[in-house]
C-alpha cells in the first residue's frame, strides 16, 4: 500500500517544495513508483519538474490541472497525471517511476469559487479517488501551501503522515505549533467523512531542518523544536515515533539553480549542466537521498483523534 505523506508548515519559504521535490526523485531513483500531488497554487512544483515551456500551455489551457478534478464534467484523477514527468531537453524521460499531479494558478478557485456539494467537501471527494489511483504507487507525496485551506485540506485528509520542513529559527517552531492546532481543528471537523479503511488522521510524524548553512550551529533551536514535539507527543496530538530527522539539508545554491534548470538536483549531474560546483552538489544530493533513506525506514501510524483545544 502507498505510503500518503503531506509535508507542510504554516511558515512560508522553509523549503517544503525543495525538500519534496528532491526526495520524491531521490525515491524514484531507488525504484519507488512516486507520486507527487502538487496542492500549492503558486505551482512550484509543477513548473521545476515539467520546465516553464510545458506547465505554461497547461496554465493557458486551463484544463489538465488538478483544478479540473473539482470541476463539472467529471475528470478523472488518473487522466490528470503526468506519467514519467521529469524529460530532458529533447523531451525523454529522466527519471522513470516519478509521476506528477500538476496545478497551475486556477487552483486558487478551489478556495473562493468552488461550491460543489456540501454533502460532500472537496477533500472527501479527492481522497475516494486518490485511494484507486494510489495502488499503483509506493508513495504519494503532498505539496501543500502554509496554510489548511481547501486545497491543503485535500492532501492533510488523504495522507497518513506529515512532515514539518523547518529552519533554525522561532518563526518554524511558531509555524509547527500552529499546523498541530489547525491539524487537530481540522481533522474534528473532517471525522464524519472518513471511511474505515482509511485509519486515523495524519499527524506529524517528523521534523526535517532544512537550508542550514555551513558552520551554524543550530543546537539551541533543534532543542526547543525538540521540547515543543516532546509536549505534543505527550498529548498525543504528534506520532507516538515522531522525530527531528538525523539528516539535515544543507544551505546550497545548486537547490535554487535546479528550478531554473528543471531538474531535481540529483539528475543535474547527469545532464551534463556546465558551471556547476559539482563538490556542493555531491554534498547536498547526498542530504536529500540520506533523508530519502531515513524517511523510508521511518514508518508508523498516528494516534487516534483527541480533541483539540477549544
Ligand atoms: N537547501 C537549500 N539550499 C538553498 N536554498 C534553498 C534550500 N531549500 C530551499 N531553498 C530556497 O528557499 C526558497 C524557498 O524554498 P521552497 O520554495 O522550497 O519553500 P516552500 O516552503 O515550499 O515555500 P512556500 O511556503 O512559498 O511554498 C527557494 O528560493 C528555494 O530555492
Ligand atoms: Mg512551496
Amino acid at each position: 500500500m502507498a505510503r500518503k505523506i503531506c509535508f507542510l508548515n504554516y511558515k512560508g519559504g522553509v523549503g517544503k517544495t525543495s525538500l519534496i521535490v528532491n526526495t520524491a526523485a531521490c525515491l524514484a531513483k531507488l525504484g519507488r513508483r512516486v507520486l507527487l500531488c502538487d496542492f500549492d497554487t503558486q505551482s512550484n512544483a509543477s513548473i521545476w519538474l515539467m520546465r516553464l515551456e510545458r506547465w505554461n500551455k497547461l496554465n493557458a489551457d486551463g484544463r489538465g490541472s488538478v483544478y479540473s478534478f473539482f470541476e463539472p464534467g467529471g475528470v478523472r484523477l488518473e487522466d490528470l497525471v503526468v506519467r514519467n514527468v521529469v524529460e530532458d531537453k529533447m523531451g525523454r524521460p529522466v527519471l522513470p517511476g516519478l509521476d506528477l499531479l500538476p496545478t497551475t494558478f486556477n487552483l486558487v478557485d478551489l478556495e473562493s469559487e468552488y461550491t460543489g456539494d456540501p454533502r460532500r467537501p472537496a477533500y472527501a471527494l479527492f481522497e475516494e479517488q486518490l485511494a484507486e489511483l494510489a495502488l499503483d504507487y509506493d508513495y504519494v507525496l503532498f505539496d501543500c501551501p502554509p496554510n489548511l485551506l481547501r486545497a491543503s485540506q485535500c492532501g492533510v485528509f488523504s495522507a497518513s503522515e506529515i512532515y514539518v520542513p523547518s529552519n533554525p529559527d522561532a518563526l518554524s517552531l511558531i509555524g509547527f505549533t500552529l499546523l498541530v492546532e489547525k491539524l487537530g481543528k481540522f481533522h474534528q471537523l473532517s471525522a464524519g467523512f472518513r471511511r474505515a479503511s482509511m485509519g486515523p488522521p495524519a499527524q506529524v510524524h517528523g521534523i526535517v531542518f532544512n537550508s542550514i548553512k555551513t558552520g551554524v550551529d543550530i543546537e539551541v533551536p533543534k532543542m526547543r523544536m525538540q521540547l515543543r514535539l516532546n509536549q505534543f507527543k505527550s498529548a498525543r496530538r504528534a506520532a507516538p515515533q515522531a522525530k527531528i530527522f538525523a539528516t539535515q539539508i544543507r544551505d546550497a545554491m545548486i537547490v535554487r539553480r535546479a528550478v531554473t534548470l528543471g531538474l531535481p538536483v540529483n539528475l543535474i549531474g547527469q545532464e551534463g549542466e556546465a558551471g556547476l560546483d559539482a563538490s556542493l552538489q555531491d554534498n547536498v544530493v547526498n542530504d536529500y537521498r540520506r533523508f530519502a533513506s531515513e524517511l523510508e525506514q521511518h514508518a508508523g501510524v498516528s494516534a487516534p483523534l483527541v480533541p483539540a483545544h477549544p
